[in-house]
């Protein structure tokens, strides 16, 4: 039923393969930087419920920065539109780990997917609860919106990160001194290095953007009406001081992570998940960057 999709897919993988020019892993992440850029996966979901891939779709990578869909779904189910209160919901155009922006911004980031942001979106999560409730609640949000238990935190690359986060860890303690964090900055901190930490599959990653997509059957996790919001973060700030480099080229919400991964939704349409170590100059996947621009370009899906 899907041929055309398959063949284009197994076509991707090829010319993907045949690049040559993979971009590099994160560095600033030991446990990440280790990891083979030449590695290629892509899976996409359906409305009609059927899956697609090729490639590495069932090699477990670290979804970083992409975990943030989750963290945010989740506030806003739990607090709704107060969360804007102590996060924007503006393009930040500056790098997604920038200091100097939350100083400009004192002490409220520009919006919930650059680091600072996120730290802000993972503290409301944990305030009143342990660390390790709150990262219950974000891996088990994730395993009901990909319909599968098999889904953890990595801790060694949590652990990397712990071992090497300077940045993140001035970012949490700058937002305590503005007064815009309500736990302490290593609690904060901690959980949010975990969160980034969950790994999946380009197949469980598709499957968890279902909802995202608004596809059949899978709306009862996100509400339309929070879905459409998340989509136009993802495509206004998903991609840091890519975005708009990323909207131009590919024409949809995505959100990525340092991981290599993207999560790109075509709504009503799609949910797709690509996965490539390697990263451009903005921290993105540098092929799943290109995959998407090159499948949404197949497919005819765009949001404009
Ligand atoms: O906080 C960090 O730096 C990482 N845990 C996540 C950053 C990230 O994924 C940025 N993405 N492209």
């Amino acid at each position: 039923m899907n041929t055309d999709l398959e063949e284009f897919l197994t076509r991707l993988d090829g010319e993907i393969r045949a690049e040559g020019d993979w971009g590099k892993p994160a560095d600033y992440i030991p446990e990440l930087a280790r990891i083979d850029p030449a590695q290629f996966g892509i899976a996409v979901a359906l409305a009609d419920g059927t899956i697609v891939t090729a490639g590495d779709a069932e090699r477990r990578f670290s979804i970083q920065s992409i975990s943030k869909v989750f963290s945010l779904a989740c506030v806003l189910g739990r607090i709704g539109e107060q969360i804007w209160t102590r996060v924007g919901r503006e393009s930040s155009g500056a790098r997604f780990d920038s200091i100097l922006l939350l100083e400009r911004e004192q002490g409220r980031p520009r919006n919930p997917f650059i680091n600072a942001g996120a730290i802000v979106t993972t503290d409301e999560l944990l305030t009143g609860r342990s660390p390790k409730e709150t990262l219950s609640e974000i891996v088990n949000f994730v395993r009901a919106a990909a319909d599968d238990d098999d889904i953890h935190i990595d801790k060694t690359v949590a652990r990397s990160e712990t071992e090497t986060g300077w940045r993140n860890a001035a970012l949490a303690n700058y937002l305590k001194s503005f007064g815009n964090l309500k736990n302490p900055p290593e609690l904060a901190l901690g959980t949010y290095i975990h969160q980034c930490a969950i790994e999946m599959t380009c197949v469980q990653l598709a499957r968890a953007g279902r909802a995202i997509a608004g596809l059949p059957g899978a709306t009862s996790i996100i509400s339309p009406a929070k879905a459409r919001r998340l989509n136009a973060l993802m495509m206004l700030c998903g991609h840091y001081d890519g975005s708009g480099d990323f909207a131009f080229r590919v024409g949809l919400p995505g959100k990525s992570g340092v991981g290599g991964g993207i999560l790109l939704i075509a709504p009503g349409r799609a949910s797709v998940a690509i996965w490539s170590p390697g990263l451009n100059a903005y921290g993105n996947s540098k092929m799943a960057t290109l995959a998407a621009e090159k499948l949404a370009q197949h497919m005819g899906w765009s949001v404009f």
